[in-house]
């Protein structure tokens, strides 16, 4: 919008002006929102709108912004975990896999075909002609659907627990009339595809599992001979003080506190932490019998390492 009044814009939004008015407040004294005190109009300078506005999105850093209200939807269970230890379930937090899935719109959806695919030589011809590809951990699906969409020719098989994760991935697929996209309710630890899946998927799925081990077992078991495994999770060293000058290091250890731990230790996990870190992967990727891993950085996603594994059934 233009300069506008607090007037103006709760009408746009529609939105109760006394609660607009005090929100701007906040924006204002936070130097976000820029305010004419002889007109009393609000603007929201371009260049701050570049990277604050679903229009702005995959630059969209509210997005991220949003985990702070669910995460603390669930501070009175977080607060009795830290006494009981027994963790916090998935269905505490309010919203999870809603604001999940637009995270990943812009880390994963956005760079699917520009940066994540490229990872791997040779893929995208692959998918083009025709592929098995799985992911485990597909929440609501959208980087599934994009790539089935893409890759007509591909079949593609999303796993997730979460049955309210797995019904509006079904949804998105109908609506888009994709047919060649399913999408199952499942514990990825009891995958049983046997050497037949080229291309696993893995995007933030593995880190906050109950039996990360054995999912990456499971994993590579049901890869063919030539299959990569694709697994995005969080850039970080395994030991503490080799994160102590991490950027985002207080923020991981603290979603991991407030979520990623406490969701594994409640379904009688290990609680592997979002820092579980690049050692340890490789370590359990290596446990898990992948003969060779490489670990990539792209530039668009500042949290994640993407590693790429190789080792699949042979016949
Ligand atoms: C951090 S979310 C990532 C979701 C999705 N990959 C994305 O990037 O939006 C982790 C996902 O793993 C799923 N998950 C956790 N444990 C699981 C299990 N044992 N089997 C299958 N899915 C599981 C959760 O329901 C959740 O959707």
């Amino acid at each position: 919008m233009p300069p506008s009044t607090s007037d103006a814009i709760a009408r746009e939004a529609q939105l109760n002006e006394r609660y607009v008015r005090e929100w701007l407040g906040a924006m204002v004294a936070g130097g976000i929102v820029e305010f004419d005190p002889v007109w009393k109009r609000y603007r929201l300078p371009a260049e701050h709108a570049s990277w604050l506005t679903r229009e702005a999105s995959p630059n969209n850093l509210a997005v991220t912004a949003q985990w702070f209200a669910v995460l603390g939807g669930a501070e009175n269970d977080l607060v009795d975990a830290f006494s009981h230890g027994r963790g916090v379930p998935y269905h505490a937090y309010n919203r999870f896999h809603e604001v999940m899935a637009e995270e990943s719109d812009q880390t994963v959806v956005a760079a699917l075909e520009r940066e994540i695919l490229g990872l791997v030589p040779g893929l995208t011809g692959r998918l083009e002609r025709g592929i098995t590809v799985l992911e485990v951990g597909c929440g609501r699906g959208h980087a599934l659907a994009e790539l089935a969409r893409r890759f007509p020719r591909s079949r593609f098989h999303g796993v997730d627990m979460s049955e309210a994760a797995i019904g509006h991935a079904r949804e998105t697929v109908r609506a888009s009339g994709l047919d060649n996209v399913v999408f199952e309710a499942r514990d990825a630890a009891s995958i049983d595809m046997a050497g037949t899946v080229d291309l696993v998927l893995a995007f933030d799925a593995i880190h906050d599992q109950a039996q990360p081990a054995e999912v990456l077992r499971r994993v590579r078991r049901s890869l063919a001979p030539d299959g990569v495994f694709l697994m995005q999770d969080i850039k970080a060293a395994t030991a503490l003080e080799d994160n102590r000058s991490h950027p985002l290091g207080p923020f991981l250890y603290t979603i991991s506190c407030m979520h990623c731990m406490s969701v594994s230790l409640a379904s009688g996990g290990p609680g592997l932490g979002a820092a579980w870190g690049r050692e340890l992967a490789l370590e359990m990727l290596d446990g898990a019998g992948f003969t060779r891993v490489e670990v990539h950085e792209l530039p668009h996603d500042m949290i994640n390492y993407y590693y790429v594994a190789e080792g699949g059934e042979s016949r």
